[in-house]
């Protein structure tokens, strides 16, 4: 029997646990997963190494003009069996992650050229169907047409405490209150910037993991894929 290839649009605020549900929806299903934060956080770790970002200003002129210079792909890790991100050929999947990238990546995110030559390479991802992104305008932007719109809340406390036992597994030392700041900001900033802003449309079914486990998260997803879609 032929099943249908359906492309999943997850968008939602920051650590509210959209690739989590992403990486494990695209594994059960045999889908294609695509963190589109990823993208942009890539992009600005070359604007810190490039320093088109000093002392946390971004000089949007320096980036733009670079943006021809940056080669973004994914490559599957046979290990975890989960893309990670490369940039110009070197994988930063642990450097993308740290308060250093965090603490400017919403402000790359504003800039309009960025998101036009990552919105483009995401399409290209997606052209197939058969894929899972989550970001923060999946739905809205990159794939309008998404056949499941997902929008992931989940209590700032939750999100905080997810995030800081995250990082300090990757041995990266900060406080509780840091990574609720920065969250904060960025939930600021991605839902009130002019380009593409973070926000729920009306087609999209909103989960609130707050008190859901991966599994009871993934599970609740797969019955409205389901049931939906009728995909196996
Ligand atoms: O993992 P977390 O939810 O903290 O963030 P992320 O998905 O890695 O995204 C990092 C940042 O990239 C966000 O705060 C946004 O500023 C930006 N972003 C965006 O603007 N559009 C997307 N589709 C994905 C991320």
């Amino acid at each position: 029997m032929e099943t249908t290839k359906i492309t999943i649009a997850i968008d939602g605020f920051s650590s509210c646990g959209k690739s989590t549900l992403a990486k494990d929806l695209a594994k059960e299903l045999k889908y294609i997963f695509i963190d589109s934060g990823a993208m942009y956080r890539a992009v600005t770790l070359y604007a810190l190494n490039t320093n088109c970002i000093q002392e946390g200003i971004v000089n949007q002129t320096a980036l733009i003009e670079s943006l021809n210079d940056i080669e973004l792909h994914f490559e599957l890790n046979p290990t975890t069996n989960s893309p990670e991100i490369l940039l110009n050929g070197l994988n930063v999947a642990h450097e993308i992650r740290t308060p250093r990238v965090a603490k400017v990546v919403a402000k790359v995110a504003e800039i309009k050229e960025v998101r036009k030559k990552l919105v483009l390479e995401q399409r290209k991802i997606g052209a197939n169907g058969g894929l899972v992104m989550d970001g923060r305008d999946i739905g809205s932007v990159v794939f309008p047409n998404a056949e499941l719109k997902l929008f992931i809340t989940a209590s700032i406390q939750v999100r905080t405490n997810r995030r800081h036992a995250e990082l300090l597994s990757k041995g990266i030392e900060i406080s509780k209150q840091d990574v609720q700041l920065n969250l904060e900001e960025r939930d600021l900033i991605d839902s009130e910037r002019k380009e593409s802003p973070l926000k729920q449309t009306d087609d999209a079914i909103v989960i609130d993991n707050t008190e859901l486990t991966k599994k009871e998260q993934l599970n609740k997803v797969l019955n409205l894929v389901k049931h939906s879609f009728k995909v196996k």
